[in-house]
């Protein structure tokens, strides 16, 4: 097989982040459908392969048709990521990544993510023996700014990983401790860009379309990579080449249901896999309550602000911005048991009081961010 140059991949390109959860194989493939070109898989344990943990292979399986697959790899022991990254490459991985920003404790009290990041001496040893492990599948690395704002050292990072032989760089634009209470910086990442000679592919924030002409000329990156953008409207890959689609709720339905239909050859539709169809839609609904339209005077919202949908052109638009509970589960019952979606016939919402954002549900916050 013919290797594609890495560069011309990435060139332009907007890169299906990596998500635990969220990067799940249909919805991959929802987004492949809809324009992505380059996905990457939910971080996978190196450790977890060697212990030929199941759930651990299912996460970097490549879908047939699938243009161009990353798997990204959590480790710190430079000869075990060896082995892991020359398994991923006979299954087919068309790019392993080495992620350094994981911020959560779990895996930070084990040197993993971005904890890695303190230590750039490693992430060469690392990458120098993923180098070696594969033929010729590119390594690449997954970094932060740094561990805090008093730490921002990505550029050693960067240089550490260049040096290993990195083929190209990730850069989310926080820190660890920011997790994502501030903007992404774009400008730190324009001094990753400057700093290297390889491909540096910028994250962070991007929602619509003139977010990624901003980031791109603002930092001069080969690429940008979107996250929640694309778990909020997985059209944005659509947007990359056609502009701002204003779509209407039952467009936005008609995706919805896509995905539950790949979701159902991906998991099957028995009892087992409607249990999986159900748990993922649900999760993926609220992402997809979060979308807003382009307001009124022509601007955009932007990914950082949360706000409501006060602009909704119909019920059925109305019944999707709605962030409670019972909504998301009245729209998941429709989705998978194929049945119309009809606001009037939705529950009202279950009031319960709450101070501000709800750690324990919002999955940007449960467990899941890299
Ligand atoms: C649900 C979820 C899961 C994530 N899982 C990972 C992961 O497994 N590996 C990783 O490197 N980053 C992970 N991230 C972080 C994203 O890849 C990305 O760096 C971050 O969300 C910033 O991009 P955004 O502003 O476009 O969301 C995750 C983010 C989200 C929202």
């Amino acid at each position: 097989m013919v290797r594609m140059d890495l560069r011309e991949v990435l060139t332009g390109a907007v890169v299906m982040a990596p998500m635990t959860k969220g990067s799940n194989l249909p919805y991959r493939r929802l987004c492949v459908e809809l324009g992505a070109r380059v996905t990457i898989s939910e971080m996978t344990v190196a450790r977890r392969l060697k212990q030929r943990k199941k759930g651990e292979f299912a996460l970097i399986r490549k879908f047939d048709g699938e243009p161009f697959f990353g798997v990204q790899l959590a480790g710190t022991n430079p000869e075990e990521m060896g082995w892991a990254a020359a398994l991923v490459e006979s299954r087919g991985a068309d790019l392993v990544d080495l992620n350094c920003g994981c911020p959560i404790d779990h895996f930070t009290h084990k040197g993993l993510g971005a904890a890695l990041g303190r230590q750039p001496a490693r992430i060469r040893r690392i990458v120098e023996s993923m180098k070696k492990a594969v033929s010729t599948t590119p390594v690449t690395v997954k970094l932060r700014l740094g561990w805090n704002d008093d730490d921002r050292n990505v550029l050693d990072q960067a240089r550490a990983a260049v040096d290993g032989g990195a083929d190209a760089i990730f850069v989310h634009g926080r820190t660890r401790n920011a997790r994502y209470r501030f903007a992404a910086d774009w400008d730190a990442i324009g001094t990753v860009v400057a700093a290297v000679s390889v491909p540096v592919i910028g994250n962070g924030d991007l929602l619509f379309p003139q977010d990624i002409e901003t980031a791109r000329a603002r930092s001069g990156c080969a690429a940008v990579m979107s996250a929640r953008g694309v778990l909020i409207k997985p059209w944005l890959f659509r947007e990359v080449t056609d502009g701002y689609l204003d779509l209407t709720g039952e467009e936005r339905v008609a995706i919805y249901r896509r995905y539950v239909a790949l979701a159902k050859q991906h998991w099957g539709a028995d009892a087992y896999g409607l249990e999986r169809v159900t748990q993922f839609t649900r999760w993926h609904a609220d992402f997809w309550h979060r979308y807003v339209r382009q307001r009124p005077d022509g601007t955009f919202p932007g990914l950082q602000t949360r706000e409501q949908e006060t602009n909704a052109r119909s019920p059925l638009e109305a019944f999707l911005a709605r962030p409670d509970g019972a909504a998301l589960d009245y729209l998941t019952e429709c989705l998978v048991n194929d049945r119309e979606v009809d606001p009037a016939q939705a529950p009202e919402p279950v009031i319960v009081e709450s101070r501000g954002r709800d750690r324990d549900r919002d999955p940007e916050l449960v467990e899941t961010e890299g």
